[in-house]
């Protein structure tokens, strides 16, 4: 096992995930899966396979307008609706194995007093001030409408119908929406002044300029575009809503509230802007797990920090992110890499929750093995802000034929084989030119794919293992073994150690299979922990199963996808789509 990679990834340095929040005001469908939590999950749990020290860490999103008034809108208090939506979450992420050390929420203490105390930093050090804005204000429900509640088209491409704090169709931030809506109820709004808080972005704009094009980690193609922002001119950011859910305001005299000197009279209703608190929710979790935000920042500076996302939040965490941290003087380190995905299609159409073209995760795994969708989405993902696109039938594809009829076919002939005409795992005899090229890739195999994966290239890393796998198939057709079963010792032999070196390969893409893998080896992972040697990454080179062993209860692995399932599943999205509102 190297101890550096092409990335940098020192196998002495603890490691830091972060899988971007998600907002707590909706299910979890397979484009957030898609472009985020399973290729940090994949890569986390390489990384605790091969020994490292390594925290994923993520949160629900609690703040913002949109979840105040979607928790208003079904009769909620704002506390009870994001709850509901963390245990949501919280269930729909264990059932399709994303396994967090923590997975938090930015309304948690924690985080609340962290991130006034990252403000008052950021204020001691000059990088806030305060400006009266003129806001637009809604006359027909009588509310400042912040952000997502005005609509219109953007400034700078001309798209039409464009939320005023992201462009969805270039990416930017628009700083002046043109022909305003208000969303909630199409009217246009008027202008009234508020007195906010606002972060010196542009002020950072060398030193982003200069973090950007020395990082030999970040993506070249992400980089180019953020540079090209930076070069357009980078704008302050207005850090303060006029809405009561949020997390309050410090002032010196420890009063929660902005200022005075504004002719807003509800001055108790300010709070810090949802982006102000949601990516410092990254370190308060760390906190939280880790017993203290000492603790915390030792470690985080003192890791490789990995911030996951989609690509539609690149502004965000290539500027606005390290820019506060600069603010703090780099109390806390800059992220290492922040890899950024594209989106995620479906069935080549824009995913749309309010089209009704989405999956959401529960529906799938009603229908699916959970293990199918981490495989299919794993051998999609590339590392790349590319789209890629989910396709019911390339689904069925490549689960019957890559999963089933490759890996599960070889892990299922071997393991049956064995169990039906020896008693205990075979002896072998001497290793001919055919078992020793096996025994050699074998060895070589798990450094290939390992460093594919510290490079977060999940797809080619499972490329490699179904060759891999397909190697092992044609070996065992040539070997024949049903022509004379007791002289196919040394075969079982290789395969069943071959067998054991999947199920560790396969275990960040398909855990819950590569448990049942384990189980049917005979090797019981919740046992006395004599076994946990050989299920680690640095054995699967090793033939650590040895003769006189026994299997476990064999039976196939997969059940394949029927056709009549697919046509189902295609149907359903055409009658939501159908019954959709919009
Ligand atoms: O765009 C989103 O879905 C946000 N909730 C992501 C937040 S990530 C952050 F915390 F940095
Ligand atoms: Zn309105």
């Amino acid at each position: 096992m190297p101890s550096k990679s092409d990335n940098n990834l020192s196998f002495n340095r603890s490691v830091i995930v972060t899988s971007a929040l998600p907002y707590a005001n909706g299910e979890i469908h397979l484009g957030h899966v898609a472009s985020t939590y399973l290729p940090a999950d994949i890569f986390t749990r390489y990384l605790k396979l091969s020994g490292r020290d390594v925290y994923h860490l993520c949160a629900s999103d609690d703040f913002g307008t949109p979840i105040m008034i979607k928790a208003e809108a079904v009769g909620k208090n704002p506390e009870d609706y994001v709850k509901y939506w963390h245990d949501r979450d919280t269930e729909d992420f264990k059932s399709i194995g994303i396994s967090f050390d923590l997975f938090s929420q930015t309304s948690s203490s924690t985080n609340a007093q962290f991130v006034q105390c990252v403000f008052k930093i950021l204020q001691k050090n000059g990088y806030i001030y305060e400006n009266d804005v003129i806001q637009f204000y809604c006359e027909t429900d009588l509310k400042f409408l912040p952000d997502r509640y005005v609509m219109g088209k953007c400034p700078f491409c001309g798209a039409e119908d464009q939320y005023s704090d992201l462009c969805e169709k270039c990416g930017r931030i628009p700083d002046k929406i043109i022909d305003p809506k208000c969303a909630i109820c199409g009217i246009k709004p008027v202008m009234r002044k508020s007195r906010h808080y606002f972060f010196n972005l542009s002020t950072f704009s060398k030193e982003l300029e200069n973090w950007l094009n020395e990082s030999k980690s970040l993506q070249t193609d992400v980089k180019k575009y953020v540079l090209h922002w930076i070069r357009e001119g980078l704008h302050d950011w207005d850090i303060t809503r006029d809405i009561p859910w949020g997390i309050k305001i410090p002032t010196t005299n420890n009063e929660t509230h902005a200022t005075d000197n504004s002719d807003n009279s509800k001055m108790e209703y300010k709070v810090f802007y949802g982006w102000f608190d949601n990516h410092l929710c990254y370190i308060s979790t760390l906190a939280d797990l880790l017993g203290g935000l000492e603790r915390a920042k030792s470690k985080w500076n003192d890791s490789e920090i990995y911030h996951f996302i989609g690509k539609d939040i690149v502004y965000h965490h290539y500027l606005f992110l390290p820019a506060i941290r600069m603010g703090m003087k780099n109390e806390y380190k800059l992220p290492d890499f922040i890899p950024t995905r594209g989106h995620l299609m479906l069935e080549n159409q824009k995913i749309s929750k309010s089209r009704n073209w989405y999956i959401g995760l529960k529906d799938f795994v009603k229908e699916f093995d959970r293990d199918y969708l981490r495989f299919y989405i794993a051998s999609i993902s590339s590392y790349s802000q590319d789209d890629v696109n989910f396709d019911w039938d390339s689904f069925a594809e490549k689960i019957n034929n890559e999963l089933i009829n490759n890996i599960g076919n070889f892990i299922n002939r071997t393991l049956s084989f064995c169990q039906k005409y020896f008693d205990k795992i075979p002896e072998p005899s001497d290793f001919d030119k055919e078992d020793q090229e096996i025994i050699d890739r074998l060895t070589k195999i798990g450094g290939v794919v390992g460093h594919l994966l510290e490079n977060n290239e999940v797809d080619k890393a499972l490329k490699e293992i179904l060759t891999f796998s397909s190697f092992l198939n044609q070996y065992f057709q040539r070997k024949q073994p049903w022509k004379d079963p007791q002289g196919a010792n040394t075969l079982l032999f290789i395969s069943i150690n071959a067998v054991r070196s999947l199920a560790i390969m396969l275990e960040p893409f398909i855990p819950f299979s590569a448990e049942k893998i384990w189980l049917q080896l005979g090797i019981d992972r919740g046992g006395d922990g004599s076994d946990v040697h050989i299920q680690k990454w640095e054995s699967l080179g090793h033939m650590c199963i040895k003769p006189g062993e026994s299997l476990g209860k064999v039976e196939p692995l997969f059940k394949k996808i029927e056709p009549t399932q697919i046509q189902s599943q295609k149907q359903k999205l055409e009658i939501a789509i159908k019954n959709a509102k919009v």
